[in-house]
């Protein structure tokens, strides 16, 4: 297969380069060659490079500076989205889009939770809604493409939670305070090339879909499972969201319930045993 990455220089892009390049080959879409804000030349790059798939990761993923800079982040999130669908059904493409666990209002009804593929977002965010927005922009263009919501993201080289936490658990110091009352899927990016592989072969699957690990936990939670793993013996305690005030609201519950990837028989491991993996690997940067 001929795929093309958007973003494919980012966090997950470099981890799909990794997976997919022994069966398949890579067209690798990233700035400054490939801008998905610049409808015209994105698609006539794209009709020339002649995928067969587009996995489409390119994004504005601070969610912080997303509550700040609001037109950036719909320019990239919303019309990029639909430049790159526009792209897609030019060239005749499949697109499998990458999306987040931050469309969901981060308020379960009732716990335990987890959200399904057919709950209706409620963004409380400017990232959820502007990736939201590119969503349902997708939705209209391409409708068989599959749209994978992922969360909570770590891979080879960060950055990522995983990364400053390892970081701040090699260092001295007092206790350091991380939040327990926010929960969802710690996911590695291998986990998520595995789901994409899996997608890959199986082209009738379309809509939307989610991709994270199962079991859910807090930051918390994975901090000292992280630091157990290490070894690292830096004293971690528990606090709440009010202690650590953000910009940009974060959900109090974003696990995501695997019910389409279930359906078809597939599995996706524990967030503990995709951890374990990541800190065993020798390119994880840790
Ligand atoms: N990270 C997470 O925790 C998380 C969670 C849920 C979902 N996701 C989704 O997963 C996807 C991948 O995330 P990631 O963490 O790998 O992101 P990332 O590391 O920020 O990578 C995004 C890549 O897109 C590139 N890009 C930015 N603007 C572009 C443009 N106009 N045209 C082409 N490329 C552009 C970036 O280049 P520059 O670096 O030069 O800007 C970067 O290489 C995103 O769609 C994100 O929304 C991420």
């Amino acid at each position: 297969m001929k795929i093309l990455i958007t973003g494919g220089k980012g966090m997950l892009g470099r981890t799909l380069q990794k997976e997919l390049v022994s069966d398949n080959e890579l067209i690798i879409a990233d700035l400054p060659e490939w801008d998905i804000t610049d409808a015209d030349a994105f698609t006539e790059k794209t009709i020339a490079a002649a995928p067969d798939i587009v996995i489409h990761c390119a994004a504005m993923t601070k969610v912080d500076d997303c509550e700040t800079k609001r037109d950036l982040a719909f320019k990239l999130n919303e019309e990029g989205s639909r430049n790159v669908a526009l792209a897609c059904k030019a060239a005749g493409a499949r697109l499998i889009a990458i999306s987040t666990d931050y469309v969901f209002s981060g308020e379960p009804p009732r716990e335990p939770w987890a959200w399904s593929e057919t709950d209706i977002p409620r963004p409380r965010t400017v990232y959820g809604a502007s990736k939201f927005a590119g969503e349902q922009m997708i939705h209209m263009i391409v409708p068989d493409a599959t749209i994978l919501r992922i969360a909570w993201l770590y891979g080879a080289g960060g950055p990522s939670f995983v990364h400053t936490m390892a970081k701040l658990g090699a260092q001295e110091g007092p206790a350091l305070k991380v939040v327990n009352d926010q929960r969802g899927n710690p996911t590695s990016t291998k986990v998520v090339a595995d789901v994409i592989r899996f997608l890959i072969s199986h082209p009738d699957v379309s809509g939307i879909v989610h991709g994270t690990c199962e079991d859910q936990c807090t930051w918390y939670d994975l901090t000292v499972e992280l630091f157990r793993l290490m070894g690292l013996k830096r004293e971690v305690v528990p606090c709440t969201t009010e202690e650590f005030p953000r910009p940009a609201p974060r959900p109090r519950n974003s696990a995501l319930k695997k019910s389409v990837l279930n359906v078809l028989g597939y599995r996706t491991p524990r967030w503990q045993d995709a951890l374990r993996d990541f800190v065993a690997s020798p390119d994880s940067g840790l």
